[in-house]
């Protein structure tokens, strides 16, 4: 595609960095500008024609996607493309389910979406974050107790091993979908884009 700074940008939001990782490979591949949105000068907007925005996902909805609501007067005069990275796979049903709990009808009607799979180390959680995985954490364990075989073993190691599932790969179809916004509009609005082959 054209190199054009100005028209496209890539924002994020990450609290582990996944989202970072992603949003520097899909700023990389368009030649967009990139900043991180807790530091971005809203002001800026105005120069953008097509505006990316990323957020990890926790506890089934997009972490800081109010920065769209909050913005959305602007970003709604724009083409707005949605990331939202998350420890399941894209194809997973409860992804679509995801994005419209998090979204407003009337911005949903409007975005594109992309599901993409981050990381997941537990290790290098919060304390509050911990906490808030003990559900699943407890489970894994009550299952090592009562089943007393290898699987259960597995799982529970794998729970507390680094899992990471970003690939640079599956950023080709929002980088696609950025050419055909710069070529011709681009695909309908509102559009939800799962790709299985992810
Ligand atoms: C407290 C917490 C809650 C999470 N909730 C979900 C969830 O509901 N669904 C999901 O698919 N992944 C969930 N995840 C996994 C994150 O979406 C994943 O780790 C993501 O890559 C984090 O992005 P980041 O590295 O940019 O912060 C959760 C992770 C944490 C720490």
């Amino acid at each position: 595609m054209d190199q054009n700074p100005k028209k496209v940008v890539v924002l994020y939001w990450t609290k582990y960095g996944s989202t970072r990782r992603y949003a520097q490979w899909i700023a990389d591949r368009t030649h967009a500008d990139l900043f991180d949105v807790s530091t971005f000068d809203k002001s800026l907007l105005a120069e953008y024609a097509v505006v990316l925005f990323g957020s990890p996902v926790f506890l089934g909805r997009l972490r800081y996607i109010r920065f769209v609501k909050r913005n959305w007067g602007i970003l709604s005069t724009k083409r707005v493309i949605i990331f939202g990275v998350s420890g399941i796979p894209p194809d997973d049903p409860r992804q679509e389910k995801m994005f419209q709990t998090s979204l407003p009808d009337e911005i949903r009607s409007k975005v594109t979406c992309f599901p993409l799979r981050g990381a997941f180390h537990y290790g290098e959680l919060s304390l509050l974050d911990k906490m808030l995985m003990s559900g699943p954490r407890i489970r894994l364990q009550i299952e090592v107790w009562t089943k007393r075989n290898q699987e259960a073993r597995e799982r529970m190691a794998r729970f507390f091993s680094l899992l990471d599932w970003t690939s640079e790969a599956a950023i080709e179809p929002i980088v696609a979908t950025i050419d055909r916004i710069s070529e011709n509009g681009g695909p309908a609005l509102g559009t939800h884009e799962t790709h299985s082959s992810w």
